[in-house]
């Protein structure tokens, strides 16, 4: 390869291995090293590298207009995927997806939609988003803002809006020092007080991940946790914004994550796996009557960004949700996540894995220096960090986290496979996951 020295990494100190090729749940390197792709990169890949009805679908569109401004023309790619996600979503009155170019930018889309169709309710003081702590919607600053991971916030905090966090419902390290048996849903509640704290007519929406994903790793809440979310939302008339970048697109086992819990969101945000990464593609989905006040109102929405709803990425967001469908896939990933649970069980013995949790093919490991009191290690160990180098050497990618304790401390492991991984597949993956994290044990 020739030499790489005007490209500026995101870590600029490392050296990166260079990707060849791939196919399926494999990667390879330029130096024949094979790696199972066991966290689709960063919980992307969901039907596997190199499907060919994917690239028959990018040549057809390609062939015909490759791309158009969506202030222009509107097309029948970006038709059909609207038309796709509306029989996914979990109720017809989802029923209009505003299409962009990534996670980050439909979060920003989504609170700006939300802020937008308060002004022209005639409620414009309904301005403020609630969202919690341990959790990421995003690196641009409005969507770091909202997160709430402290470590990637402190370098910008001078430069973000004020926004309200309140508690994760994070059973394993509760903020309310309650277990699953005595717990009443407290986390939840907090919704509630934070609202009252803030003035209810002062707030817009509140935005959350159904399972959460990058800081805490896979965190699972407790059944009851979202139905109550809804309930407090409707009580002070607050729009839910369920951001299912990660969880969205079959990844917990359900066309969306908050499907499991039987709830329906006012707006939903999605990416990653709605394109399985052949192309930069986010979205928001959202209700009819968000649509219609707009429509009805102003008539335009002051927003857009120059990829949005553009002809060869919806076409691939196209074939993608075609693809799952006729190869059943979110039912796969139900399945194959009950035999990924039942493997990663067999990690539990391992002196330094805390906890084990996730829902579909999504898995999170969190890593603790000691089983009982739950004590974490110290951040400049990056044992996450050691474990994944130690994995990826042994021909494993993951995707190490941080933070899920107090926005700092905290290690954990996400798993995220393509929803074809074979039962073998997972069976060697959380083996090598294994070795890994007894190499790195070894040298705490
Ligand atoms: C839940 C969630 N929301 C938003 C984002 C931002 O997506 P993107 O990196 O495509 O901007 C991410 C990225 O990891 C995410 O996990």
């Amino acid at each position: 390869m020739e030499a790489c020295d005007h490209v500026f990494y995101r870590n600029l100190r490392k050296v990166y291995p260079v990707a060849d090729r791939a196919e399926g749940v494999y990667i390879w390197d330029t130096e024949g090293h094979r790696y199972i792709d066991g966290s689709g990169g960063a919980c992307v890949v969901s039907i596997g590298h190199c499907v060919p009805e994917i690239l028959e679908a990018m040549e057809t569109q390609f062939k015909r207009v490759p791309f158009v401004h969506s202030s222009h023309f509107t097309n029948p790619a970006a038709c059909e995927l609207g038309t796709l996600l509306h029989a996914m979503a979990p109720d017809k009155s989802l029923n209009r997806t505003y299409f962009l170019s990534g996670g980050s930018e439909a979060v920003e889309s989504a609170v700006k939609l939300v802020r937008q169709y308060w002004r022209e309710a005639g409620r414009p003081d309904k301005y403020k988003v609630i969202s919690r702590w341990s959790s990421f919607h995003g690196n641009t600053t409005g969507a770091l803002a909202l997160g709430g991971h402290t470590a990637r916030r402190s370098h910008y905090l001078p430069i973000f809006q004020h926004t309200p966090h309140i508690e994760p419902a994070y059973c394993y390290r509760c903020g309310f020092k309650e277990t699953p048996d005595t717990c009443d849903l407290q986390c939840a509640d907090e919704l509630e007080r934070c609202i009252k704290h803030e003035d209810p007519e002062s707030v817009g929406a509140f935005i959350a991940e159904p399972v959460v994903g990058a800081t805490a790793g896979a965190v699972v809440p407790k059944d009851g946790y979202w139905q109550r979310i809804r309930q407090i939302c409707d009580e002070y008339e607050i729009k839910l914004i369920a951001d299912e970048v990660m969880t969205g697109i079959g990844r917990c086992g359900h066309n969306f994550g908050i499907e499991h819990w039987g709830v329906v969101p006012d707006l939903i945000v999605m990416a990653k796996g709605l394109s399985s990464g052949y192309t930069p593609l986010g979205a928001v989905m959202v209700r009819e009557e968000i649509h219609a006040t707009i429509k009805n109102g102003s008539g335009v929405f002051v927003h857009g960004h120059t990829y949005g709803q553009n002809p060869l990425s919806t076409a691939i967001g196209a074939a993608v949700l075609r693809y799952i469908q006729a190869h059943g896939l979110v039912e796969r990933s139900h399945r194959m996540g009950i035999h990924l649970m039942e493997k990663l069980a067999t990690l539990e013995t391992l002196e330094i894995v805390g906890d084990i949790r996730g829902m579909g093919l999504f898995a999170g490991i969190e890593l603790v220096r000691d089983k009982t009191s739950r004590a974490w290690f110290e951040r400049d160990l990056k044992v996450n960090m050691q474990v994944a180098n130690e994995a990826f050497k042994r021909g494993l990618i993951t995707y190490p986290g941080n933070g899920g304790v107090d926005g700092i401390h905290g290690d954990h492991i996400l798993l995220a496979p393509p929803f074809t991984i074979s039962a073998e597949q997972i069976d060697e993956m959380v083996d090598i996951l294994g070795e890994a994290i007894t190499a790195v044990a070894r040298t705490l």
